[in-house]
């Protein structure tokens, strides 16, 4: 049987999720190869994918210096690390799935496009809210004009207190240097879903927010530099002893306590946190993203949106409230409860009643990507990526018009800033 042969470049978390996904789901999909710098995640992968020594790289550079040995390659890379490989790639012919976001300047996403175009390749972005049932049927009550027309939309991404500590304080998106400001790495994935949602270009766009709480300001008195040895830990709900060693002695090594060393036993998280960035004070770190941020969208089709980002909240389902002229929707990631104003009446249907997918990665976000990726790899039919190159470059450039927004107290007119020239 034929196959589609896929390379892997960037073996870590979001890398080692999408192969796990193929291994077990699509039988007409291989991992052939990986590029890894980091011996531990590079062999793990090898055996688990049953890889040719040959075909193991420790740097994607490596691999991009061979001839095309791959239909496709899953870019997995840290944020800074997206445009080289994927403009070298696309040179090559390879298809390519690219996470989020496609790169770190609004340059970098128009050349990593223009790339694309030139080549003719398929290619996605990892949008994976777009691939989620609960975001398709969504759409599919829309379309059907069940609400009437959209008149405006009001969406919450609550970050979850302990999430924004471990990622955007401590972790690997804390600082714009080594990463991207905060709307671009957490909530590129929003502005791309309103986009998706509402079905037309942004026209303009305001933006406000900071970085608030997670400042050397905000320190307790007496609090030291490290949780495992502070006075104020019990007092603290960002403790790095009760986000990760609770869990750890919970038996849960899973994420976020995988991310934070590769020895998943109490002593392997004891020393994360007595030596490793994960055990440091939230309030004396490098990091300077914001913990807060609204925008306030206008679409072309006089669609209004008012989006919060926040890290002050308990868990992470995103919440939207979509205001139609016939109807209104609630939708939390797995309830969709629409109001019908003619009958005022109330339809509800509970997502995870109809898909099974729901409890893994991203809502099934993750899945139902890899699914359409490999069927377009199957089929050679860029039609089952639910975000073409210009779409997803346009949700780009949303992104940088709603930042420039924040930082200059301004309104970005963006309505032309889709376009690839
Ligand atoms: N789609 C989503 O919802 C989602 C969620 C989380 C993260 N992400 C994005 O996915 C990307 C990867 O994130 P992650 O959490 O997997 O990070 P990670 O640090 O766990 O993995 C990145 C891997 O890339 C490897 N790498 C670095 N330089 C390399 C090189 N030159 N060649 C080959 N490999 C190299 C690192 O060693 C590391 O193992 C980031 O851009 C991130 O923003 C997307």
């Amino acid at each position: 049987m034929s196959f589609v042969k896929i390379a892997v470049v960037g073996a870590g978390c979001r890398g080692r999720g999408y192969t796990d996904i193929i291994a077990s789901h699509f039988e007409e999909a291989r991992v052939v190869a990986v590029a890894e710098p980091r011996d531990h995640y590079r062999t793990t992968m090898a055996l688990k994918h049953s890889i040719k020594p040959e075909l193991c790289f420790e740097d994607w550079k490596h691999l991009a210096q061979k001839p095309k040995l791959a239909d496709a390659v899953i870019i997995a890379t840290p944020d800074n690390e997206h445009t080289e490989p994927a403009i070298a790639f696309a040179n090559l012919g390879y298809h390519i799935l690219l996470e989020k976001p496609m790169a770190q300047t609004e340059q970098q996403c128009r050349d990593i496009a223009q790339a694309v175009l030139k080549n003719n390749i398929i290619f996605a972005v990892c949008h994976v809210l777009r691939y989620t049932s609960y975001t398709q049927q969504l759409r599919a009550i829309i379309d059907a004009g069940l609400i009437g027309d959209i008149i405006s939309i009001q969406h919450l991404e609550p970050l979850g207190y302990w999430h924004q500590a471990h990622s955007y304080v401590r972790g690997n998106w804390r600082n714009e240097r080594e990463s991207t400001f905060m709307l671009m790495a957490k909530s590129c994935h929003d502005l791309d879903w309103l986009r998706y949602i509402v079905g037309c270009r942004c026209d303009k766009i305001s933006s406000f927010g900071s970085l608030k709480h997670f400042t050397a300001s905000q320190k307790p008195k007496g609090a030291s530099s490290r949780c495992i040895t502070c006075g104020c830990e019990t007092q603290c709900p960002y403790s790095a002893k009760k986000i990760y060693m609770e869990r750890a002695q919970r038996g849960e090594f899973e994420w976020p306590v995988d991310i934070i060393t590769s020895d998943l036993t109490i002593d392997g998280v004891e020393k994360a946190l007595r030596d490793g960035p994960y055990g440091r004070c939230v309030y004396e770190c490098d990091n300077d993203v914001v913990d807060n941020q609204i925008v306030n969208i206008l679409f072309e089709n006089g669609v209004t949106v008012g989006f919060t980002m926040t890290a002050f909240t308990e868990a992470s389902d995103r919440k939207t409230r979509i205001f139609g002229s016939r109807g209104e929707i609630y939708g939390n990631g797995s309830i969709i409860k629409r109001y019908d104003f003619l009958s005022d009446k109330t339809t509800e249907i509970d997502v995870t009643k109809s898909d099974g997918t729901i409890n893994t990665g991203h809502g099934g976000g993750d899945f139902g990507l890899i699914k359409s990726f490999i069927t377009a790899l199957s089929k050679n039919d860029k039609s089952y990526i639910l975000s073409g190159v210009s779409e997803t470059l346009e949700s780009h450039l949303m992104v940088f018009a709603a930042e420039k927004a924040r930082r200059q107290s301004c309104v970005v007119e963006c309505s032309k800033g889709g376009t690839i020239i």
